[in-house]
Order: structure tokens, then C-alpha cells, then sequence
């Protein structure tokens, strides 16, 4: 944090249709998130529509290219990181992020990358994690064990596995990808006939309300 600043300065990175983005933007405009503010918008995708909401609200938006033009050799003094990383790295620290929150990234942050950011970065995960984030199952409310579902089309593998609940959570980040400690989570209990895209949307409105409250909990222990 900038002790001159006392505000979290928050570095929100998308890679799609932002709605959670806008979640974020809406909750500080409603006065629902005091001290928080959004100081930078990173895309790694240039026709993300979460950067026309972004630009929509005033703020600083920016797509980042992932494409590596420099040999990893010439790369000081983190040659572990990748090169978009390091720029990545750069445009936060010019905008003093506090926190940054995955909002849809789809991108893998590495570990050297992640250890400047030390439980500053979070992400949104459509699907249940356990408390720590690791393990491979998880107790729904009423008892029953689920696997765990990491990584792409976790909501698809919810379905795919005939499961009666799934949900999201927000967690922190680390190296192990959706392995970390979860912040806030809602359990969803899953239709009939419900598709990815039907159950995705959901999943989606419980994420809205729960990345509010897990930065509303960053900013509470800051
Ligand atoms: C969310 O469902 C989140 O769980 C996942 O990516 C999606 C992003 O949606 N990581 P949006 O771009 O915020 O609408």
C-alpha cells in the first residue's frame, strides 16, 4: 500500500466480456465499496468488451500484447518471468495497484510473477474450492463430496460429472492454478437441463455479489 494514499488501489484484469468488471465498477459508484478504487484495467485480449466498459466508466484501460519478443537471455533481472509479465509488472506498479483481481484472466500468472504480489492477487473460479484451495474433493453444504474442478470449463466439468451442486469462489492466487485459499464462496444448486452456458450465466450473478465482497474483505484487513 502508498501510506500517502490510503484508498486500495485495485488492478482488474480481463480477458473477456468483463461482466464482473462491471460488478466492481457498479459497487464503487453505488458507494458499496469505500477506500476502493479501480486504478487500472489490463486486457490481454484487444477486443475484450470489458475494455469499452472500462472506457464507458473513465478509466484507465489498457490491452496488454502477450506476444514474447525478446529472448528470455536478455530478460533482467527476472529472467523467470515472461515478458508480458514484466510489462504486466511495470503498468501496475506506475499505477500503484494495491490488489489485483483476476476477473476473468485467462492467462497463467507464474510463481516469480506472483511472489512480487505476495496475497494481492485474487481470482474469480466458477467452481467450489475447499477452504485452502487444495485437495481434491470438496463437502457441499448438505454433506455431499464433489471433485474438485480447476482449470478450464470448470463449469462444463461440473456438468460433465452429473453433480447436483457446483458454485464459484474467490481465492487467492498462487502458482497452482485455482489452488489457493478461498475468500468467499455460494453453492449453486444445478437445474435439469441445464447447459454450460445456462448454468455459466448463474454462476456469473453469484460471482458479481462475491467479488464485491472478497475485495470488501481485502480492503478490511489491508
Ligand atoms: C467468470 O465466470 C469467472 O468465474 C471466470 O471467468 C468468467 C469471467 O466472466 N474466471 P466476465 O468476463 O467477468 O463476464
Amino acid at each position: 500500500m502508498n501510506s500517502q494514499n490510503p484508498s486500495l488501489r485495485l488492478g482488474v484484469l480481463i480477458s473477456g466480456s468483463g461482466s464482473n468488471l462491471q460488478a466492481l465498477i457498479d459497487a464503487i459508484e453505488n458507494q458499496q465499496l469505500p477506500g476502493v478504487e479501480i486504478a487500472l484495467v489490463v486486457s490481454n485480449k484487444a477486443d475484450a468488451y470489458g475494455l469499452q466498459r472500462a472506457l464507458k466508466h473513465r478509466l484507465p484501460a489498457i490491452y496488454l500484447i502477450a506476444h514474447e519478443s525478446i529472448a528470455p537471455e536478455f530478460i533482467a533481472p527476472k529472467p523467470t518471468m515472461s515478458e508480458s509479465e514484466i510489462r504486466l509488472t511495470a503498468l501496475l506498479r506506475l499505477f500503484q495497484v494495491d490488489l489485483i483481481v483476476l476477473a476473468g484472466w485467462m492467462r497463467i500468472l507464474r510463481a516469480a510473477f506472483l511472489q512480487q504480489f505476495h496475497q494481492r492477487v485474487i481470482n474469480i473460479h466458477p467452481a467450489l474450492l475447499p477452504d485452502d484451495g487444495t485437495g481434491k474433493t470438496y463437502t457441499t453444504s448438505d454433506g455431499t463430496q464433489i471433485p474438485v474442478f480447476r482449470g478450464l470449463h470448470a463449469v462444463q466439468q461440473a456438468l460433465d460429472a452429473g453433480v447436483k451442486i457446483t458454485g464459484s469462489c474467490v481465492h487467492f492466487v498462487t502458482p497452482e492454478v485455482d489452488a489457493g485459499p478461498v475468500i468467499c464462496r455460494q453453492e449453486v444448486a444445478i437445474e435439469e437441463g441445464e447447459t454450460e452456458e445456462t448454468l455459466h450465466e448463474r454462476l456469473k450473478v453469484v460471482e458479481h455479489r462475491l467479488i464485491v465482497e472478497a475485495v470488501k474483505r481485502c480492503k478490511s484487513v489491508e
